[in-house]
């Protein structure tokens, strides 16, 4: 159920007494109370960390001309830094007595951007977090490997970003269009750029994910190292050049594959100190294993009877190659097919149903849906996407993504295995970072409010109207290029 009225009305954006005024915060914080009068948005900010609170929560107290911020932890603070610039933005020189006390709901809050279909440079993955933090997001899931380019610098493997990182071309138009651009498309991230982006993301109390795919998804490590493919080194595997899921997966008969992935594991390891590591595991064909004699040798020696028992063992023994580093995997809803160990994360992307099969389990989940948190989908409600640049497709506007509900279909016990929510950035038809900033503003908005305090949802104008006076300001000055349209519906 949503709350029939949302925002606490305090006194006005000023000094007392005055009209009173909403004041425009997303996401909606736990409570919201005037006190007292207010203070110059240029009054120093007195911080401290309190333990009693909850690790992330905050209270944010603007009194007499003071400000304080106490968090349960430093993450808590920023967290507060983040409500008191949207009431800066929104009122300027003076801002009303008030207090803020606020917690997330869920402790992981994500967003995820694919950096392979296209590249996206250091400086835009830099501000992609800053967006993130804006919207009191936690964690950034960074998508690093794909049929389309290899981007990560890995030194036991260096044809991965020599041979993988560039295609020869890229489709132009839509999928089937049939027309190629004839130009080579590439990038790679140095080891060193890598630890940076970590660095960046965690002054932001953000934890970077990093997303390596297996068994699929794989061409552009197999036009490295053919040798890992169930066709062998004298196939001519290739970076792909059109999007889509293709046939060309990692032979998991090989032993040589195993190695690779886990020498390949030690150096993310390495840069990446995050608990969670994405081994991707999504849309992976097997009908190349059914005809590999590695694959079906290793079927027969294990018993297996059906194919995705062999996913299953791949994702499992890597499973415990990193919880061996004190790692824990979490990978998309595919990693189900064919069993799936008690302590594997699943990331629900196909609807919610695999992430409340995967919860009634007992599997921890993050919920992703393509119904509600894919950005790459169009939003102006209109499925041809008439009014906006070529999308994917899809139709996800910003009042459908603001009505999900995480915990669908669970019972008590389920619903703790609900770590979180976060919203993906697919980038087959988002080649600049101006057109990333277009399709997830301002839907990233619904999702932090739903990450940060679900039941405290307003009716949906009111939402609106919170974007429109507590972020578009900072949208605005930042220069971020959000979706004017975002807020009409065509049902
Ligand atoms: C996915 O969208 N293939 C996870
Ligand atoms: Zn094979």
């Amino acid at each position: 159920m949503l709350a029939a009225v949302a925002l606490m009305v305090v006194s006005a954006c000023g000094s007392e007494p005055a009209a009173p005024v909403k004041l425009a915060i997303v996401p909606n914080p736990v409570s919201v109370e005037a006190i007292g009068r207010g203070a110059k948005a240029t009054a120093n900010v007195k911080t401290r960390v309190d333990a009693k609170l909850a690790p992330e929560a905050y209270e944010l107290r603007v009194k007499n001309g003071r400000i304080t911020i106490k968090g349960g932890s430093e993450a808590g603070v920023f967290w507060g830094r983040q409500t008191l610039a949207q009431i800066v933005a929104q009122c300027g020189e003076r801002i009303p007595g008030v207090l803020i006390k606020d917690e997330p709901a869920f402790a992981y809050r994500g967003a995820h951007l694919d950096c392979c279909r296209h590249f996206f440079s250091v400086d835009e993955v830099k501000s992609f977090i800053d967006m993130i933090a804006l919207h009191k997001l936690n964690v950034f899931h960074w998508h690093l490997t794909e049929d389309q380019g290899w981007r990560p610098e890995i030194k036991a493997y260096p044809r991965l970003t020599e041979v993988g990182s560039v295609r020869a071309e890229t489709l132009v138009g839509h999928y089937g269009s049939n027309q190629y651009d004839g130009t080579p498309y590439g990038g790679f991230y140095t080891q060193d750029q890598m630890r940076d982006v970590v660095k960046y993301a965690a002054e932001r109390f953000i934890t970077v994910i990093p997303e390596i795919e297996m068994p699929g998804h794989a061409s552009a490590a197999l036009a490295s190292y053919p040798e890992l493919g169930c066709r062998g080194a004298e196939y001519p595997y290739k970076v792909q050049t059109t999007w889509g899921v293709f046939p060309e997966v990692f032979c998991a008969g090989n032993p040589e594959t195993v190695t690779f992935l886990e020498k390949v594991l030690d150096e993310i390891c390495d840069i990446f100190p995050s608990e969670y590591i994405h081994i991707g595991g999504d849309e992976a064909p097997r009908d190349e294993w059914e005809k590999c004699p590695k694959c079906q040798a290793l079927m027969k020696e294990k018993g297996f009877t059906r194919e995705a028992e062999l996913q299953s063992y791949l994702i499992t023994t890597i499973e415990k190659y990193l919880a061996d580093k004190g790692r824990k995997i979490i990978g998309w809803d595919e990693i189900l097919d064919g069993g799936v160990s008690q302590s594997a994360t699943v990331m629900s992307w196909r609807g919610a149903q695999g992430g409340i099969a995967a919860a009634k389990m007992g599997n921890d989940v993050v919920m992703t849906p393509n119904s509600h948190f894919y950005f790459d989908y169009y939003q102006t409600g209109d499925p041809r996407g008439n009014e906006e640049p070529l999308g994917i497709g899809g139709n996800l506007p910003l009042r459908k993504c603001y009505s999900f509900d995480p915990f669908d279909q669970l019972n008590e016990n389920e619903k703790a295995h609900i770590k979180g929510i976060q919203a993906n950035m697919w980038t087959e038809y988002v080649a600049t970072f101006d057109h990333v900033q277009h399709m997830v503003l301002p839907r990233m908005a619904a999702l932090a409010e739903i990450a940060w305090n679900p039941d405290g949802r307003t009716e949906y104008d009111d939402f609106v109207d919170r974007i429109v006076n507590g972020l578009l300001p900072i949208y605005t000055s930042r220069g971020y290029n959000y979706a004017p349209y975002a807020f009409k519906d065509i049902e």
